[in-house]
């Protein structure tokens, strides 16, 4: 559509941006609830983000998403931060407030929960507990999801066992005792009577070796998730599919962590149909 002389801008800060689907999708928003605004990929060197991210208010800019590899940066440089992102510890939305201060959220962690919820609606966190294999960026935020989604235990699984011990001295302090940390290598013994397993690793990407792990411990009704998305079914995924589990792929978190963002920025709370993943689909490799 035409953009007037009072769009409302918003963007990505990345580097390099390139690869970010972001444009793409929040433009398929933006055309579909026809709203006056533009959002642009922002490619902005590291030493570069500081300068950058302080003067979008000066430019009229509502807010921008942040991407690799800004995210902590984000966090230090917002005057203000939301519950999540403090807990978080990065920082992936910012909004631009009417006196110009710079408000950091992270919505990776609703868009994780969001994806579950339209993706298996019958599944709830507070049924049993959960097997978390990774602890990085995204780790941060699976976990702070499902702790405030009232999930009663996590057992947290990771290569190198002194990251994961890290997140878990995090998390303690705000939620104690529900986190339990397994050695890498005892992972498939973690699967027992949980209720959820997802996958936080880059392990089963492209161009990466799949996740090893075995499912024989898995119950049946155990919902299985990767935050991969390329390729779409991950070798977890399609292990857990073929023996009868119900699974939910990565791809909805990507969709649903950009949809408070652009309701902040645009006035209008988008929505994850059939068409818009159709449409970013089309684009990945
Ligand atoms: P992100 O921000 O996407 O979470 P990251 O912070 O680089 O990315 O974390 C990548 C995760 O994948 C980590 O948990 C990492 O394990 P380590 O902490 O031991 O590095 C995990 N990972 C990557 N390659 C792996 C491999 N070959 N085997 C096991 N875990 C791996």
């Amino acid at each position: 559509m035409t953009i007037s002389g009072k769009a409302k801008l918003a963007g990505v800060i990345g580097w390099p941006v390139s690869h970010s689907l972001s444009p793409k999708l929040h433009g398929f928003w933006l055309d579909e609830l026809g709203v006056d605004g533009a959002y642009l990929p922002l490619a902005v060197k590291p030493e570069d983000f500081d300068l950058v991210v302080k003067s979008l208010p000066k430019m009229g800019f509502r807010g921008v998403n942040i991407t690799v590899p800004h995210k902590e940066a984000a966090f230090k440089a917002c005057d203000r931060l939301t519950e999540q992102a403090k807990r978080i510890g990065a920082v992936n939305t910012i909004i631009i407030q009417d006196d110009g201060s710079l408000l950091g959220d992270n919505t990776d962690g609703f868009g994780f929960m969001a994806n579950l919820k339209t993706g298996q609606p019958g599944w709830d966190a507070g049924r049993g507990p959960a097997v978390v294999l990774g602890a990085g960026g995204a780790a941060r935020a699976v976990l702070d999801a499902l702790l405030e989604a009232d999930c009663p235990e996590i057992r947290l699984t990771n290569r190198t066992f002194e990251r994961a011990k890290g997140l878990f001295n995090h998390f303690n302090t705000y939620f104690p005792g529900k986190i339990s940390l397994i050695e890498w290598e005892k992972r498939d013994f973690a699967l027992e009577n949980a209720n959820l397993v997802v996958n936080t690793t880059s392990l089963g990407m492209h161009g990466q070796p799949p996740l090893e792990i075995s499912l024989d411990r898995l119950p049946a009704d155990c919902l299985v998730t990767d935050i991969v998305y390329v390729p779409l079914v991950t070798p977890i995924l399609d292990l857990a599919h073929k023996r009868g589990n119900p699974t939910v792929d990565g791809l909805g978190m990507l969709l649903h962590q950009a949809r408070p963002g652009f309701d902040a920025w645009f006035g209008q709370m988008p929505q994850v149909t059939d068409e818009l993943r159709l449409e970013i689909l089309a684009g990945l490799d």
